[in-house]
């Protein structure tokens, strides 16, 4: 096989939070009085908190201080972990749990490479708590997507060298994250037409074809 390990980006890979960060921002945003909409909220993708909380101002007229900063993001953050307290296993879909337990089956193993702070609640959410081998998050790197940092963890965790670990995103700096760190990487979405993009896939299961 090409791959001895996988390392899957969270948000819009395995599930799709998409929309609970929207509302969050959203709320945030509309409280500020500065303009959001989806458009926006497509360049927070694979973007740490904070950095989506500097996006997200560059339309405010208003210079915050960073305690300001802080504020805000903890709101956003208290309303965005409510919203995740909808998400069920039935968010999670069957065909990402069925490749999922094909790709174990194969004997590859299976890591999470994400900017989130929230990895974990969303894991344990969808029922995947402890399913993974190992877990590099946004409560283990100082930098965030693009820089190669949180797959690199990840690939240091699993004790591999970068070129025998695949990335699999959906966000375009979740690709530059992973050419810049040394590593093949498949995209899904937005990140399909990166590029550098190594395999562009179509939906999630065609990651069989990719390894096999
Ligand atoms: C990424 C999302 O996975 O996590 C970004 O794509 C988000 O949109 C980032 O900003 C940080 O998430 P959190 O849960 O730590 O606020
Ligand atoms: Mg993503």
């Amino acid at each position: 096989m090409k791959y001895k390990a996988i390392i899957f980006d969270l948000d819009g890979v395995i599930c799709f939070t998409d929309k609970y960060h929207y509302l969050a921002w959203k709320e945030m945003a509309d409280e500020i009085g500065v303009y959001f909409d989806e458009v926006i909220n497509n360049r927070l993708r694979g973007v740490s908190r904070m950095e989506s909380l500097d996006i997200i101002l560059e339309r405010s007229e208003k210079e915050y201080s960073a305690k300001e900063k802080e504020e805000m993001a903890f709101k956003k953050n208290e309303l965005y972990k409510k919203l995740l307290m909808q998400m069920t296993p039935a968010d999670l879909s069957d065909e990402v749990k069925n490749s999922l337990d094909k790709l174990r089956a194969m004997g590859l193993k299976l890591a999470i490479g994400s900017s989130s702070k929230n990895t974990k609640l969303i894991l344990s959410r969808i029922g995947l708590e402890g399913f993974f081998d190992e877990i590099s998050d946004g409560t283990n790197i100082t930098k965030s997507k693009p820089d190669p940092e949180v797959f690199v963890k990840a690939a240091q965790m699993l004790k591999l060298d970068p070129e025998d670990c695949l990335v699999i995103e959906d966000a375009e700096a979740g690709i530059d994250a992973a050419v810049a760190g040394g590593f093949d990487s498949a995209g899904l979405g937005e990140a399909s037409k990166h590029g550098k993009v190594t395999y562009p896939l179509k939906s999630f299961a065609d990651i069989l074809n990719v390894v096999e």
